[in-house]
Protein backbone atom coordinates (compact mmCIF):
# COMPACT_ATOMS: atom_id res chain seq x y z
CA UNK A 1 0.00 0.00 0.00
CA UNK A 2 1.65 3.58 -0.87
CA UNK A 3 1.13 6.06 2.61
CA UNK A 4 -0.19 9.43 1.38
CA UNK A 5 3.30 10.98 1.64
CA UNK A 6 4.67 8.95 -0.61
CA UNK A 7 2.10 8.89 -2.81
CA UNK A 8 2.80 12.92 -2.73
CA UNK A 9 6.34 12.23 -3.50
CA UNK A 10 5.99 9.63 -6.00
CA UNK A 11 3.74 12.27 -8.09
CA UNK A 12 5.97 14.96 -7.51
CA UNK A 13 8.28 12.79 -9.63
CA UNK A 14 6.25 11.40 -12.17
CA UNK A 15 6.48 8.10 -10.72
CA UNK A 16 2.86 7.57 -9.52
CA UNK A 17 0.29 5.82 -10.70
CA UNK A 18 2.28 5.23 -13.80
CA UNK A 19 4.44 3.25 -11.53
CA UNK A 20 4.13 0.27 -8.79
CA UNK A 21 5.82 0.20 -5.84
CA UNK A 22 7.50 -3.19 -5.43
CA UNK A 23 7.22 -3.37 -1.66
CA UNK A 24 9.19 -6.67 -0.98
CA UNK A 25 12.51 -5.34 -2.43
CA UNK A 26 13.10 -2.36 -0.58
CA UNK A 27 16.66 -1.89 -1.30
CA UNK A 28 18.45 1.52 -1.90
CA UNK A 29 20.42 -0.24 -4.78
CA UNK A 30 17.40 -0.64 -7.27
CA UNK A 31 17.55 3.26 -7.39
CA UNK A 32 20.81 3.22 -9.64
CA UNK A 33 19.70 0.85 -11.73
CA UNK A 34 18.50 3.01 -15.08
CA UNK A 35 14.83 3.69 -15.16
CA UNK A 36 12.56 5.63 -17.68
CA UNK A 37 10.02 7.92 -16.86
CA UNK A 38 7.63 7.25 -19.55
CA UNK A 39 7.39 3.81 -18.94
CA UNK A 40 3.80 2.70 -18.03
CA UNK A 41 4.00 -0.27 -16.54
CA UNK A 42 7.94 -0.26 -15.02
CA UNK A 43 7.72 -2.09 -11.32
CA UNK A 44 10.02 0.15 -9.44
CA UNK A 45 11.01 0.01 -5.55
CA UNK A 46 11.11 3.16 -3.17
CA UNK A 47 14.57 3.29 -1.59
CA UNK A 48 14.49 2.80 2.59
CA UNK A 49 16.49 5.45 4.46
CA UNK A 50 16.89 3.26 6.92
CA UNK A 51 21.05 3.48 7.06
CA UNK A 52 21.49 -0.22 7.36
CA UNK A 53 20.16 -1.01 4.12
CA UNK A 54 22.18 1.12 1.89
CA UNK A 55 25.21 0.40 -0.37
CA UNK A 56 28.20 2.54 -1.36
CA UNK A 57 28.29 4.22 -4.63
CA UNK A 58 31.16 2.65 -5.87
CA UNK A 59 32.93 5.48 -8.07
CA UNK A 60 34.29 8.37 -6.30
CA UNK A 61 36.23 10.77 -8.88
CA UNK A 62 38.35 13.71 -7.49
CA UNK A 63 38.16 17.09 -8.73
CA UNK A 64 40.27 17.82 -11.52
CA UNK A 65 41.63 21.27 -10.83
CA UNK A 66 40.98 24.12 -8.56
CA UNK A 67 38.36 26.60 -9.69
CA UNK A 68 40.32 30.12 -11.25
CA UNK A 69 38.61 32.02 -8.27
CA UNK A 70 40.60 30.10 -5.23
CA UNK A 71 42.83 32.69 -5.49
CA UNK A 72 39.96 35.36 -4.30
CA UNK A 73 39.15 32.93 -1.11
CA UNK A 74 38.34 34.69 1.87
CA UNK A 75 40.07 32.81 4.64
CA UNK A 76 39.10 33.63 7.49
CA UNK A 77 35.81 35.37 7.79
CA UNK A 78 33.25 34.07 9.74
CA UNK A 79 29.12 34.24 8.74
CA UNK A 80 29.22 37.57 9.81
CA UNK A 81 32.03 38.93 8.48
CA UNK A 82 30.95 36.98 4.99
CA UNK A 83 27.09 37.91 4.94
CA UNK A 84 28.89 41.63 5.31
CA UNK A 85 31.20 41.14 2.58
CA UNK A 86 28.30 39.43 0.31
CA UNK A 87 26.00 42.38 1.01
CA UNK A 88 28.67 45.10 0.15
CA UNK A 89 30.25 43.38 -2.70
CA UNK A 90 30.29 45.25 -5.99
CA UNK A 91 32.87 42.62 -7.63
CA UNK A 92 30.66 42.20 -10.16
CA UNK A 93 28.20 43.93 -12.95
CA UNK A 94 25.25 41.83 -11.34
CA UNK A 95 24.97 44.02 -8.01
CA UNK A 96 23.93 46.72 -10.15
CA UNK A 97 20.98 45.42 -11.45
CA UNK A 98 19.59 43.28 -8.59
CA UNK A 99 17.64 44.49 -5.53
CA UNK A 100 19.76 43.05 -3.05
CA UNK A 101 22.11 39.78 -2.87
CA UNK A 102 20.89 36.39 -1.50
CA UNK A 103 22.91 34.76 0.83
CA UNK A 104 21.94 31.62 1.81
CA UNK A 105 19.26 29.65 3.80
CA UNK A 106 19.38 27.42 6.26
CA UNK A 107 21.30 25.44 9.26
CA UNK A 108 24.66 26.91 9.91
CA UNK A 109 25.92 23.16 11.03
CA UNK A 110 24.28 21.55 7.97
CA UNK A 111 24.63 17.94 7.16
CA UNK A 112 23.30 18.67 3.63
CA UNK A 113 24.32 21.38 1.30
CA UNK A 114 22.21 22.23 -1.94
CA UNK A 115 23.49 24.46 -4.42
CA UNK A 116 21.75 25.97 -7.22
CA UNK A 117 22.98 28.95 -9.81
CA UNK A 118 21.33 32.41 -8.80
CA UNK A 119 18.56 34.19 -7.30
CA UNK A 120 15.60 34.22 -9.69
CA UNK A 121 13.07 37.35 -9.65
CA UNK A 122 11.19 35.61 -6.34
CA UNK A 123 14.59 35.36 -4.84
CA UNK A 124 15.64 39.00 -5.53
CA UNK A 125 12.73 40.20 -4.29
CA UNK A 126 12.20 38.06 -0.98
CA UNK A 127 16.62 37.58 -0.34
CA UNK A 128 16.82 33.96 -0.02
CA UNK A 129 17.18 30.82 -1.99
CA UNK A 130 14.71 28.75 -3.71
CA UNK A 131 11.40 30.87 -2.83
CA UNK A 132 9.76 30.38 -6.42
CA UNK A 133 8.02 27.88 -8.53
CA UNK A 134 11.78 25.58 -8.56
CA UNK A 135 11.72 26.31 -4.69
CA UNK A 136 8.75 24.38 -4.66
CA UNK A 137 9.93 21.51 -6.32
CA UNK A 138 13.36 21.63 -4.60
CA UNK A 139 11.27 21.13 -0.95
CA UNK A 140 9.45 18.59 -2.75
CA UNK A 141 12.83 16.82 -3.37
CA UNK A 142 14.44 17.23 0.25
CA UNK A 143 11.11 15.89 1.35
CA UNK A 144 11.10 12.93 -0.85
CA UNK A 145 14.24 12.10 0.83
CA UNK A 146 12.91 13.35 4.69
CA UNK A 147 14.78 16.48 4.33
CA UNK A 148 13.30 19.77 5.09
CA UNK A 149 14.67 23.41 4.64
CA UNK A 150 16.65 24.34 7.50
CA UNK A 151 17.17 21.05 9.23
CA UNK A 152 20.34 19.88 8.69
CA UNK A 153 20.05 21.68 5.06
CA UNK A 154 21.49 24.62 3.98
CA UNK A 155 20.74 25.84 0.93
CA UNK A 156 23.07 28.28 -1.13
CA UNK A 157 23.71 29.72 -4.91
CA UNK A 158 26.63 29.95 -6.84
CA UNK A 159 26.37 34.15 -7.45
CA UNK A 160 24.72 35.71 -5.03
CA UNK A 161 22.94 38.82 -7.26
CA UNK A 162 20.18 38.03 -9.59
CA UNK A 163 21.44 37.52 -13.43
CA UNK A 164 19.57 39.92 -15.49
CA UNK A 165 16.63 38.02 -16.76
CA UNK A 166 17.97 34.91 -15.18
CA UNK A 167 20.25 34.48 -17.68
CA UNK A 168 23.18 31.89 -16.72
CA UNK A 169 26.05 33.95 -14.85
CA UNK A 170 28.79 34.63 -16.58
CA UNK A 171 32.27 33.16 -16.56
CA UNK A 172 33.67 36.21 -14.91
CA UNK A 173 30.76 36.69 -12.52
CA UNK A 174 30.92 33.08 -11.01
CA UNK A 175 35.13 33.80 -10.38
CA UNK A 176 34.41 37.16 -8.31
CA UNK A 177 31.10 35.08 -6.79
CA UNK A 178 32.72 31.53 -6.29
CA UNK A 179 34.91 32.62 -3.19
CA UNK A 180 31.77 33.25 -1.09
CA UNK A 181 30.21 29.63 -1.83
CA UNK A 182 33.89 28.49 -0.97
CA UNK A 183 34.18 30.28 2.31
CA UNK A 184 30.33 28.84 3.23
CA UNK A 185 31.35 25.40 2.28
CA UNK A 186 34.52 25.56 4.87
CA UNK A 187 32.15 27.27 7.38
CA UNK A 188 29.22 24.49 7.22
CA UNK A 189 31.94 21.74 6.61
CA UNK A 190 28.73 19.63 5.04
CA UNK A 191 28.58 16.12 4.79
CA UNK A 192 27.43 15.82 1.06
CA UNK A 193 26.67 18.58 -1.33
CA UNK A 194 24.09 18.23 -4.08
CA UNK A 195 24.94 20.70 -7.19
CA UNK A 196 21.33 21.65 -8.73
CA UNK A 197 22.42 22.26 -12.62
CA UNK A 198 25.33 22.78 -14.36
CA UNK A 199 26.64 25.91 -13.44
CA UNK A 200 26.75 24.47 -9.64
CA UNK A 201 28.33 21.44 -10.52
CA UNK A 202 31.18 22.89 -12.90
CA UNK A 203 31.92 25.88 -10.42
CA UNK A 204 32.17 22.96 -7.73
CA UNK A 205 34.16 20.92 -9.87
CA UNK A 206 36.06 23.50 -11.60
CA UNK A 207 35.83 21.60 -15.22
CA UNK A 208 33.12 21.70 -17.82
CA UNK A 209 31.48 18.71 -18.71
CA UNK A 210 27.66 17.91 -19.83
CA UNK A 211 25.31 17.14 -16.42
CA UNK A 212 24.30 13.92 -18.01
CA UNK A 213 28.04 12.69 -17.78
CA UNK A 214 28.43 14.41 -14.16
CA UNK A 215 25.48 11.93 -12.94
CA UNK A 216 25.31 9.15 -11.17
CA UNK A 217 29.25 9.88 -9.91
CA UNK A 218 30.17 10.17 -6.23
CA UNK A 219 32.42 13.37 -7.10
CA UNK A 220 34.66 14.75 -4.38
CA UNK A 221 35.20 18.38 -3.33
CA UNK A 222 37.93 19.36 -0.58
CA UNK A 223 36.80 16.06 0.59
CA UNK A 224 33.41 16.17 0.45
CA UNK A 225 31.06 13.80 -1.42
CA UNK A 226 29.46 15.96 -4.29
CA UNK A 227 26.46 14.37 -6.22
CA UNK A 228 25.25 16.02 -9.34
CA UNK A 229 21.52 16.52 -10.73
CA UNK A 230 19.41 18.80 -12.40
CA UNK A 231 18.17 22.05 -11.64
CA UNK A 232 14.54 22.11 -10.13
CA UNK A 233 14.05 25.04 -12.80
CA UNK A 234 14.78 22.60 -15.59
CA UNK A 235 12.60 19.92 -13.78
CA UNK A 236 9.86 22.26 -13.88
CA UNK A 237 10.25 22.57 -18.09
CA UNK A 238 11.04 18.95 -18.56
CA UNK A 239 9.03 16.98 -15.90
CA UNK A 240 9.76 13.44 -18.11
CA UNK A 241 13.47 14.06 -16.31
CA UNK A 242 11.99 14.29 -12.74
CA UNK A 243 12.79 10.16 -12.76
CA UNK A 244 16.19 10.74 -13.10
CA UNK A 245 16.47 13.27 -10.46
CA UNK A 246 14.49 11.02 -8.04
CA UNK A 247 17.67 8.28 -9.18
CA UNK A 248 19.89 10.76 -8.24
CA UNK A 249 18.56 11.93 -4.70
CA UNK A 250 18.43 8.01 -4.18
CA UNK A 251 22.25 8.10 -5.05
CA UNK A 252 22.93 11.20 -2.78
CA UNK A 253 21.37 8.97 -0.14
CA UNK A 254 23.44 6.11 -0.45
CA UNK A 255 26.21 8.19 -0.81
CA UNK A 256 25.23 10.18 2.60
CA UNK A 257 24.84 6.66 4.57
CA UNK A 258 27.91 5.38 3.38
CA UNK A 259 30.12 8.06 4.23
N1 LIG B 1 17.36 29.09 -9.19
C1 LIG B 1 18.55 29.03 -8.56
O1 LIG B 1 19.52 28.51 -9.09
N2 LIG B 1 18.64 29.53 -7.36
C2 LIG B 1 17.61 30.10 -6.73
O2 LIG B 1 17.78 30.55 -5.62
C3 LIG B 1 16.38 30.15 -7.41
C4 LIG B 1 16.28 29.64 -8.63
Amino acid sequence: MVNIQDETILREFNLYPLWVRREALNQIDTCTSPFQANAQTEVISIPSLDASKAKSPEIVQKREAEPASSNRIIPDADWPELKKKVTDCTACKLRATCTQTVFGVGDEKAEWLFVGEGPGADEDEQGEPFVGQAGKLLDNMLAAIKLKRGNKVYIANVVKCRPPNNRTPEADEITQCLPYLQRQIALIKPKLIVALGKTAATALLGRDATLGSLRGTKHDYQGVPLIITYHPAYLLRSPAEKAKAWQDLCFALTAFTAR
